[in-house]
């Protein structure tokens, strides 16, 4: 079993980060500058229906195509790649296990997972991060980790769509990180409780920052609850929108029943971090991200049956943004679809 390439600092050259979606591909370029970064690239493609289904690579001929043209289009010129795997891909799971040295934890991990995680050791790739050495009270003697588990067979399917791309993979994340590498980029680490949602097409993840610490995260699949189902035609397409804008209209049903199952899952979140506590009073607010993020009403509808602040997601922020960048369609009203891709861009070759 190997160790996952590369998750959690950062240094230099530059990569691609590269967000491959159901509905369409999403790609920025940032170049590291003496104050911080500079986004020199970004944009989408959209993603031929049915070529990525639930987070799954079908055609990997036309998700290469939608990469390649991506690319081209915005004149995208590194070609290390850095791209994410969600949901049945991957598991993000907190454990407490007995408190050891990083040396002894490199050494027991795998065992430590072996008891956690229900799949053959052998078809997995791992990496995690400690991220409570010393808790108090009845939980002395033991640390909290975040074990990150994905499986090699998805890994080196989303690595060889990439080359097929006539590009490098040189990391492969999960998007729940990238989505908070993301978050600590345009926000920082303050000492906040903050729920991340990123509502994709057919993919929601929902993550628990607290105290600038990613705490737990979930993927649940959309597909079963909206109106039309990704990888199934819902009606006339409006080709020169989708053209434009990378993406597939959508249903009126499936605003609501989006926002519905994303208010599901940050209730879900927030009770298993805060379980001790008024779960809607530890929080201080949501963050939305993904396409969902963009569509009006979205944000109102969830801080509705939350009952937490809302807002949307600004992943440029903090980030310098080249002139040429200015029209790009992921840096105007549609800035939050494109969390994932700013968070894998931040990325560095030489991450562990
Ligand atoms: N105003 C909007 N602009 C763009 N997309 C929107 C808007 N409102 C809703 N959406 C929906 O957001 C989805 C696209 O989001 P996003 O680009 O994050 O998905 P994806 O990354 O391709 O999918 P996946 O869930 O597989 O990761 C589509 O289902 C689209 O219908
Ligand atoms: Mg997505």
């Amino acid at each position: 079993m190997s160790r996952m390439s590369a998750l959690f600092t950062r240094r230099s050259p530059v990569l691609v980060g590269l967000d491959i979606g159901s509905s369409a591909v999403k790609a920025v370029e940032v170049e590291p500058t003496r104050a911080g970064f500079r986004i020199v690239a970004a944009g989408a493609a959209p993603v031929p229906r049915g070529a990525v289904v639930d987070g799954v690579v079908v055609d990997s001929g036309a998700v290469a195509g939608a990469i390649r043209s991506v690319v081209d289009a915005h004149r995208i010129r590194a070609r290390a790649v850095a791209a994410s795997l969600a949901g049945s891909a991957v598991l993000v799971r907190r454990i407490a296990i007995p408190r050891m040295s990083d040396s002894e934890l490199d050494e027991s991990i795998y065992w430590e997972v072996d008891q956690y995680v229900p799949v053959d050791l052998g078809d997995v790739t791992l990496d995690y991060q400690v991220l409570d050495r010393e808790p108090d009270g009845d939980r002395r003697g033991t640390m909290d980790v975040l074990l990150v588990v994905a499986k090699k067979d998805r890994v080196a399917e989303c690595a060889s769509v990439i080359e097929l791309a006539g590009l490098e993979p040189a990391v492969i994340d999960v998007d729940a990180l990238a989505l908070h590498n993301a978050y600590e980029s345009a926000y920082g680490a303050d000492r906040d409780a903050v729920v991340l949602v990123h509502a994709g097409a057919s993919v929601i993840t929902t993550a628990v920052v607290r105290a600038g610490r990613l705490e737990l995260t979930r993927d649940v699949l959309l597909a079963r609850y909206l109106h039309s189902p990704a990888g199934e035609p819902g009606g006339l397409r409006d080709e020169a929108r989708v053209e434009e804008t990378g993406r597939e209209p959508r249903a009126a049903a499936d605003d609501k029943a989006t926002a519905e199952l994303a208010a599901l899952e940050v209730e879900r979140a927030m009770e298993d971090c805060c379980a001790d506590e008024d779960a809607a009073d530890s929080i201080d607010r949501i963050v939305v991200s993904g396409g969902w993020a963009c569509a009006p009403g979205f944000a109102a509808m969830l801080a509705d049956r939350v009952g937490a602040p809302v807002v949307r997601f600004e992943p440029c922020r903090g980030l310098e943004v080249a002139s040429r960048v200015g029209a790009g369609v992921l840096l105007a009203g549609d800035a939050p679809a494109a969390a994932v891709a700013v968070g894998l861009a931040l990325r560095r070759r030489d991450d562990r």
